[in-house]
């Protein structure tokens, strides 16, 4: 059985089958509309259901409340159509034209940036390139099944390994992984690229960049790339950190500023040791924005990071500094801790 999907600005249709959610099918078709997580926990994906009726599957409390879902909000990413729907989302230019591929590839290299972030690199066969836009990700297909998702951290021009940077959750499947056992030569597989948070080039809007811990890895790939394309929109990066040493690659950082009088750069630590000799911001990054930019009407803000560094972001930002909610494009570094509990 499968039901027509109109999207309610652009009138665009496609064929959702009863038993696929209504973003995979737009994905399988092409059509491109915003998502990051895929499981119900980001809510990237929320759109609202104008007419007809979908079925919610679980979802993370946190990613879509019940008076959302009341006023006619969904995940798109867990919701199956169960008639004809109209819906109303922002659409996505571009990813539909880049091809999804599933891959192996070879840890080529394993960097430890700090205590708990990991440099990975990973070579792909000979004959196979990645075409990929910056700031998208991609998943690692586990021998379980399981997926992973990690940023690309190397920008699409670069020749060479992908890059990825990685933090261990203590506990998780993956992580304790990467911090343990992997090494050098080891396949994996993956599947990619994945997700809708890369710069939108039809503007001249100047950027807010704001992320936290390894959240700096699809914003690093989007500063080289708007270096490699002479994209001189004013950049202001808000690297956010508990301690020094999360700041894993802020030389990076300081030389971009140093070398672009358009791009600046904040580090921010929210608990820095006294030993970090730190003279710099101090507080929650997204709250330094905030200080800096208290009216953010003509900005695009591109965060990513911890969840609940993204989603304080969005709501302050967008409710109290007037952000319109269509210059704010994330992505949320979720987990199956945030699926702990879902409804
Ligand atoms: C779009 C996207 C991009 C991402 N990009 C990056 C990136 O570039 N870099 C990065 O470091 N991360 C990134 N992430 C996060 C990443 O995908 C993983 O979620 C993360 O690395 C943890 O994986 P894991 O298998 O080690 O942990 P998991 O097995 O997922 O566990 C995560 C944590 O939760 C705990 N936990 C597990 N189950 C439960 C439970 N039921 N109740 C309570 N706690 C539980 C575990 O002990 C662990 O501490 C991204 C996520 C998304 C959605
Ligand atoms: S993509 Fe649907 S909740 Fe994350």
């Amino acid at each position: 059985m499968s039901y027509t999907v109109t999207l309610k600005k652009s009138g665009r249709q496609f064929q959702a089958e009863a038993d696929e959610s209504i973003l995979a099918a737009a994905l399988r078709q092409g059509v491109g509309l915003p998502y990051g997580c895929k499981n119900g926990a980001c809510s990237s994906c929320k759109a609202e259901i104008v007419a007809g009726e979908v079925d919610q599957g679980p979802h993370a409390a946190s990613a879509l409340a019940n008076d959302e879902k009341t006023r006619g909000f969904a995940l798109l990413c867990c919701a199956n159509a169960r008639s004809d729907v109209e819906i109303d989302v922002r659409e996505v230019n571009g990813v539909g034209d880049v091809p999804v591929k599933k891959l192996p590839c070879r840890v080529s290299e394993l960097v430890r940036a700090s205590d708990d972030a990991m440099i990975v690199r990973l070579q792909l066969p000979a004959n196979e390139r990645l075409q990929f836009l910056a700031g998208q990700y991609l998943e690692f297909i586990l021998k379980d099944g399981k997926r992973r998702a990690y940023s690309i951290a190397s920008s699409p021009h670069a020749d060479g390994p992908l890059e990825l940077h990685i933090r261990h959750l203590p506990g998780g499947v993956f992580t304790d992984h990467v911090f343990g056992a992997m090494k050098p030569r080891d396949i994996l597989r993956f599947e990619g690229p994945l997700g809708t948070f890369f710069l939108r080039e039809d503007t001249d809007k100047p950027v807010v960049l704001l992320c936290s811990g390894t959240g700096f890895a699809p914003i690093k790939a989007i500063v080289e790339h708007m270096i490699f394309k002479e994209i001189r929109r004013p950049v202001t990066l808000y690297w956010g950190g508990r301690r020094k040493r999360d700041l894993y690659l802020a030389e990076a950082a300081q030389r971009w500023a140093a070398e672009h009088a358009h791009i600046r750069f904040v580090p921010v630590l929210s608990e820095p040791d006294a030993d970090d000799g730190w003279t710099g911001r101090t507080g929650f990054v997204h709250r330094a924005v905030i200080e800096d930019l208290p009216d953010l009407a003509g900005y695009e803000v591109y965060a990513c990071g911890a969840p609940v560094m993204v989603e304080s972001a969005q709501r302050d930002f967008t409710a109290h500094h007037g952000l319109p909610a269509d210059a704010f494009f994330a992505d949320a570094f979720t987990s199956a801790a945030d699926l702990a509990n879902p409804i």
